[in-house]
């Protein structure tokens, strides 16, 4: 093959991306990964690792607060938000240069530039131009789009990346202040995330969601219990508040919200509401990044901005292109884009022949989500309303983190795990968790369910003591009544 000649070009580097392109080094392709950025996209760059860094940083002022409790006085300690920032972005670069370092252990091509599609079919190769950085024509038999997502702009919200800021303004490099009154709009996933960090740095928050709850996707008892930690922190969340106009008023923010039952063409009489604060933070979705990709050079279809893929193949509408992650509007989560990359691997490369792999179909039903809130909260399979909408017999389990020994040593004893099974075949469906580790513990779960386990097997598995993990045990046991450390139903079989 000759230089610009590849297997396999990928455009986007982010988690979708990135993994896609070494994973089809490990399968012997030959690979160009092209990316206008750095490398690890939104999530390394702009979203779960600079959080979670800052999450960590929160965490530590919430022990620290806590520490007399454990017999440890910290009469005086100073938060110093730009040391917080500083480590954030530390642990950031040292990730994107790691990634960096295994594409070219894998001998992947990385071209630093903006990818087009210009040209090709499936028989022929593809023509994919490269401007930037780097200048280039790469011609590759096949082609994964993975460019992302980015935050979702309203007109009327008037973000100007000053005073109104995206998610990846407050996680610039160079955003070193904590605002003393900080508004959210959306109290979704990023919403919330920062509402804990901020608050634990000392902002006042204040959230406005149109919906009648916040992060309305999680199980209602759940964000019940979260709801009542954000009242005890003071932050003040309104829900079903439709934001008519957020504007920069030299000195702060002001937003005008009316009820958001009022009709679209009625709000003008509405009654108002004002919310003022120093800065703005508007978290209310990401749009993908589909334009200036060359998609209608060969009529690759989109349907509202997002790709349109095979359910079976993430092939596009154009033989040997394939799309994964946030650009085709599925779950917008940076393991689902990985996973995604491992099937359009699988299923170019099985079709240009010669590899070791076979022709993969996805399967959504096991996807675990986490949210780090303080506490966290982890989630995978159905609801407990979405299963018995579905018509499943549905048999729950809960054990409080206050009935587990060594949460109790810990200090961590808020919160709860649900286990969800069904009836017929005991199978484990769904379990949803707010508490300490919970997106790990959620993990044992997901591995559970994507093996059929039923809640005996998970039952009978010996959990050693004394474990977070114990939750999983217990949690699990109480769907059949034989949780020890708690009181319940008499056992089921
Ligand atoms: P989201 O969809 O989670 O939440 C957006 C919220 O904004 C919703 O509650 C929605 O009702 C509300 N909203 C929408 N328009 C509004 C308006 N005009 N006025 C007031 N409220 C409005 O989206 P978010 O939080 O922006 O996150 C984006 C994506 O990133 C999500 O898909 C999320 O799963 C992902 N993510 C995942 C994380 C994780 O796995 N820990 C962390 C952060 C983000």
């Amino acid at each position: 093959m000759s230089e610009n000649q590849y297997d396999l070009a990928i455009i986007g580097g982010g988690p979708g991306g990135y993994h896609a392109a070494i994973r089809a080094a490990q399968y012997g392709a030959k690979v160009a990964l092209i990316e206008k950025d750095k490398l690890g996209g939104t999530c390394l760059n702009w979203g779960c690792i600079p959080t979670k860094a800052l999450y960590a940083s929160a965490h530590l002022v919430e022990k620290i607060k806590d520490a007399h409790e454990f017999g440890i006085e910290i009469p005086e300690y100073n938060l110093d938000f730009a040391k917080a920032v500083d480590r954030k972005n530390q642990v950031v670069e040292e990730l994107v240069g790691g990634i960096e370092q295994l594409e070219k252990a894998w001998k992947n091509d990385v071209y630093k530039g903006h990818g087009k599609i210009i040209g090709g079919d499936i028989n022929n190769g593809f023509e994919v131009s490269v401007e930037g950085e780097n200048n280039a024509i790469i011609k590759a038999k096949r082609v994964i789009i993975a460019t992302g997502s980015s935050p979702a702009l309203i007109p009327a919200f008037n973000i100007d990346h000053e005073r109104i800021l995206t998610s990846d303004d407050i996680l610039h490099p160079d955003f070193k202040t904590v605002p003393k009154r900080l508004l959210i709009i959306g109290a979704g996933v990023i919403g919330c995330e920062f509402a804990n960090i901020f608050t634990r740095f000392g902002s006042r928050v204040i959230i406005l969601e149109y919906l009648p709850s916040a992060i309305a996707t999680e199980e209602p008892m759940i964000v019940k219990v979260l709801m009542k930690k954000f009242e005890e922190l003071g932050i003040e969340l309104y829900t079903s508040q439709n934001v008519l106009s957020v504007e920069n008023t030299g000195f702060g923010v002001k937003a005008t919200t009316c009820d958001a039952s009022i009709p679209r063409d009625q709000t003008d009489s509405a009654e108002k509401s004002i919310y003022e604060a120093d800065l703005c933070l508007v978290s209310i979705g990401r749009a993908k990044i589909s334009k200036h990709l060359g998609l209608e050079t060969l009529g690759i279809e989109t349907d509202r901005g997002a790709i349109k893929v095979n359910k079976d193949t993430l092939e596009t509408s154009v033989k040997g292109i394939y799309a994964i992650g946030d650009v085709t509007g599925g779950l917008m989560l940076a393991h689902v884009a990985s996973y995604e990359g491992d099937i359009a691997v699988s299923n170019s490369l099985a079709g240009i022949g010669g590899f070791p792999v076979n022709n993969m179909k996805p399967d959504y039903t096991v996807v675990p989500a986490t949210i780090f809130t303080s506490p966290n909260i982890g989630s995978v399979g159905y609801r407990r309303k979405v299963a018995k909408d579905m018509g499943i017999d549905v048999l729950m389990g809960q054990f409080p983190y206050q009935s587990l020994g060594k949460a109790k040593c810990m200090g961590e004893e808020e919160g709860f795990i649900m286990v969800l099974a069904d009836k017929k075949t005991y199978k484990i469906i769904g379990a949803s968790c707010i508490g300490a580790e919970a997106p790990e513990l959620i993990s044992e779960i997901a591995l559970a369910m994507q093996h059929g386990l039923t809640i005996h097997d998970v039952a009978e598995t010996i959990h050693s003591h004394p474990t977070i993990s114990e939750m999983v045990l217990e949690g699990s046991e109480s769907v059949i009544g034989k949780a020890i450390h708690k009181k319940g139903r008499p056992i089921h079989h």
